[in-house]
């Protein structure tokens, strides 16, 4: 089996799902349950034996050490992670408690782990580790696309603990040899995804008459992959990636802050239509502090090594979203209760301001 850290969160469900759908090899799921883990994502999966659910941190060392001893994976991806920018800037702690201190602890127990393989399963096993194209820092609108070898220059407290991870699991490699691999992916978009992040908040926002909030003036890149591309990049990289190899993973697809929303807006016009255009809700709100101003990947490594491909454009992984939202209105419902409206108004209320 593999043990895949963080599966209730957006993308770690979405590769459950996937993964499950394509191989009979169970999934241990091991996740704290924080605010953005959901496992009503993984409904679909209660009455499946191939899914163990595990609630735990990837902090904690017994935890750790006694699931480990008891299903024996032969992989491990983490995904485990906490992952909103703004949330990052607002209260950078819990950032370095898990995307820092988290792996640290997941990479010792593993280490130990691994000295307890016979040389068989040390041969096979992998730790594959999660990662994001924000640790590159951020780009001018000239400059090349980030490659596995740009160097670091995180801004965020989000992207500078991400960094430090991805340093912790080439160190193991480096030092122990633990085979390890690293993906580091621009941003997914798809079903799932909690609506703090752009493209669901805006559908979430547009659908309940708000304010569609842009920070800025809407002119900051993202490269935009759907999320089941991503995860078959992940599952590529696990299957055939060079151990201690590094990945970037993108989808060849920049779009400004504006254009997404744009593009958002004149869907909902046309699947959702009402008195007035969708386009009327935007509002252009205070920018985020060290807003990064471009993201690209250079994936060049990924497709001629490993011959991965998108399956999306951008315009079939953004059609499938929002029929995706439409439809599941109840999911959306009961991930926004309680906590997230917490959110709202410490991140927006002042922005509005
Ligand atoms: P998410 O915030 O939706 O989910 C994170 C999951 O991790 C949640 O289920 C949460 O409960 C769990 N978690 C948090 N802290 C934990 C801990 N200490 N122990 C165990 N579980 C814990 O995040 P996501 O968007 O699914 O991102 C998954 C990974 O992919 C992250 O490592 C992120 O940095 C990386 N990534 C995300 C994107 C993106 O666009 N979303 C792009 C590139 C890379
Ligand atoms: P986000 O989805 O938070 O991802 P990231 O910061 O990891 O790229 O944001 C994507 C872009 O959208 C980013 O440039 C910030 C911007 N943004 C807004 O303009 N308004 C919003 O309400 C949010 C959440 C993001």
């Amino acid at each position: 089996m593999i043990l895949v850290t963080g599966g209730a969160g957006f993308i770690g469900a979405n590769f459950i799902l996937d993964w499950l759908e394509q191989s009979d090899e169970p999934v241990l799921n091991l996740d704290k349950l924080t605010y953005a883990g959901n496992l009503e994502s993984l409904e679909s999966l209660n009455d499946d034996n191939r899914h163990i659910f595990v609630h735990g941190d990837i902090g904690e060392r017994n935890l750790l050490a006694s699931v480990l001893a008891q299903y024996h994976p032969r992989a491990i991806i983490n995904f485990a992670a906490e992952s909103h920018v703004d949330r990052s800037i607002h209260g950078p702690e819990d950032f370095i408690q898990t995307n820092v201190l988290g792996t640290f602890h997941l990479l010792e127990e593993t280490r130990a782990y691994y000295a307890s393989l016979n040389d068989a399963d040390k041969a096979s096993f992998r730790f594959l580790h999660v990662s994001t194209d924000e640790v590159y820092g951020s780009l001018s609108a000239s400059d090349p696309a980030f490659s596995e070898i740009t160097p670091y220059q995180p801004n965020s407290p989000y992207s500078a603990s991400k960094a430090a991870s991805d340093h912790l699991v080439r160190a193991y490699h480096h030092t122990y040899h633990l085979p390890v691999l690293t993906t580091n992916c621009s941003n997914n978009y798809g079903p799932y995804q909690f609506p703090e992040k752009l493209i669901p908040l805006v559908l979430n926002n547009a659908l309940n008459g708000k304010p569609l909030p842009i920070y800025g003036d809407g002119s900051n890149v993202r490269d935009w992959l759907y999320v089941g591309d991503h995860c078959s990049a992940i599952r590529a990289v696990l299957s055939k990636g060079k151990v201690g190899g590094v990945y970037n993973v993108g989808g060849d697809n920049e779009k400004t802050n504006l254009q997404v929303v744009h593009t958002l807006c004149d869907m909902l016009d046309e699947l959702q239509p009402k008195n007035s255009s969708y386009r009327e809700q935007i509002t252009f709100v205070k920018d985020r502090p060290g807003h990064d101003q471009r993201y690209a990947i250079n994936a060049t490594k990924i497709f001629n090594e490993l011959g991965w491909r998108p399956q999306e454009t951008f315009e079939t992984g953004i059609k499938k979203t929002v029929a995706w939202y439409l439809q599941h209105q109840d999911w959306v419902a009961n991930v926004t209760s309680g906590e997230y409206r917490n959110w709202l108004t410490k991140n927006y209320v002042e922005r509005a301001a």
